[in-house]
């Protein structure tokens, strides 16, 4: 072994990767656990919404340690798919969760027990029986699956407190694919999972919901119930603010003995623009270089050398999967975009550019925000969920074309 092993990247981009050291988001970690302090009286939930990479998984993260940690909540954290967008499916997934924290409930209290020889107090916070609860659903609120799921829910926030938690937290990343169809008739698993904990709630059951996902995850939730307005405490994640960003750039060289200049920092975080994935992306790559390079200093020359490989790489890894899962179609109406004005994306606009109706182009916008590609932020204008992603779009068409000629 040689005497001094290459030290590990400290970097770490990727998706639900946490950093070693987590920029900024001080006030959002704040706010998230004044809200918990506020249950059962108030409703604990809270609502997380941003662009791709700016870094909603690892607060998210972050924000169930501190419920657990210092709030002293019973949590379950799971990542929603598009196979759950069923009323069924999601139901199955609740009742799967509220069984593994009882158990994790029964397992804490035998470590407890045998360790310390105690057991954790009731905190008395649950003052309503499950005849309550019943009772308060009504004879119209009795569709068993709902019923299933309000009684899962119960029970756990019961045995959380029994054991002497502040309450059971539910959190659900990428919230955004659970959404309800339009017609009455069709599947409303959203509607579902806020009415069950909403019946909780009223009756003062320590119960919190943290949901997390793209911007569309709010006009979900009005949708599926206009109060869902009052219900939440929405949490818009941005990118990091200046020396937000720098420090996210800086501060994993702590103890590593590489420095990065002051003008490098600067040029970074303009050119990423303060979002946490480049900002990962940009100090790996530069890493990579200095070590390969034999220095310990990151400049701007050794950023001009490195630079096109990180926008391959960028390409790459972040931007071409998005497109290239998407339908002929799709992919043609938003290669489409690259040459329209931004921000937003204006449908009039669109049309103006593509031999398609003004309906066609409508439809393919629509499953393009299904599929997360773009949000709506009002009728007919559009933004995409990927930041720079106009940009990469119109680097894509340059390469398309070098190819075809
Ligand atoms: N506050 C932060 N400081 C430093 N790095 C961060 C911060 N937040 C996120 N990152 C880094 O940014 C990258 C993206 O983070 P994350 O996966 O949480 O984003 P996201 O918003 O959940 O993205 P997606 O919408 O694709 O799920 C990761 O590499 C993570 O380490
Ligand atoms: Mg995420």
């Amino acid at each position: 072994m040689s005497e001094n092993p290459r030290p590990r990247n400290p970097y770490r981009p990727g998706a639900a990767v946490s950093p070693l050291f987590l920029a900024g988001r001080q006030h959002e970690i704040r706010r998230f656990g004044a809200t918990l302090r506020g249950a059962p009286e108030l409703p604990a939930n809270v609502r997380l919404t941003g662009l791709r990479g700016v870094g909603k998984s690892v607060l998210l993260k972050r924000l169930e340690e501190i419920a657990a940690d210092e709030e002293g909540w019973l949590t379950s954290r799971v990542q929603a798919e598009p196979r759950h967008n069923t009323e069924d499916d999601l139901s199955e997934l609740i009742l799967g969760l509220c069984h593994n924290a009882e158990l994790q409930i029964s397992r804490a209290a035998r470590i407890r027990e045998t360790m310390k020889g105690v057991t954790a107090s009731a905190r008395g916070l649950v003052r309503v029986t499950w005849q309550d609860i019943e009772v308060s659903l009504g004879p119209g609120g009795g569709a068993d699956r709902h019923r299933s799921v309000v009684k899962a829910l119960f029970d756990v926030a019961l045995a959380a407190d029994q054991h002497g938690y502040s309450g059971y937290l539910l959190m659900l990343d990428e919230a955004q694919v659970i959404r309800d169809d339009r017609e009455r008739g069709g599947q409303h698993p959203l509607s579902l999972l806020i009415a069950a904990v909403n019946s909780l709630q009223e009756k003062e059951v320590p119960i919190g919901l943290t949901l997390c996902g793209l911007p569309t995850l709010r006009a979900n939730l009005l949708k599926a119930r206009t109060y869902t307005e009052r219900m939440f405490r929405g949490e818009e994640i941005s990118r990091l603010a200046g020396s937000e960003a720098v420090e996210a750039l800086v501060r994993p060289l702590d103890g590593t003995g590489v420095t990065a200049g002051e003008e490098l920092t600067e040029r970074v975080v303009d050119e990423v623009e303060g979002y946490p994935f480049f900002i990962q992306l940009w100090g790996a790559e530069l890493w990579e270089a200095a070590q390969l390079a034999g220095v310990d200093h990151f400049d701007v020359t050794l950023l001009d050398s490195v630079e096109p490989d990180i926008y391959r790489r960028l390409d790459i890894d972040f931007y071409d999967g998005r497109v290239e899962s998407l339908t002929p179609a799709e992919q043609d109406l938003l290669m489409s975009t690259a040459a329209c004005e931004y921000p937003p994306l204006r449908t009039a606009d669109i049309h103006g550019r593509v031999g398609k109706s003004e309906s066609n182009v409508n439809v393919l916008m629509g499953r393009l925000a299904e599929q997360g590609v773009v949000f709506r932020i009002q009728k007919g204008q559009y933004e995409y969920t990927a930041p720079k992603f106009h940009d990469y779009l119109q680097r894509r068409a340059v390469r398309i074309s070098q190819r075809g000629r």
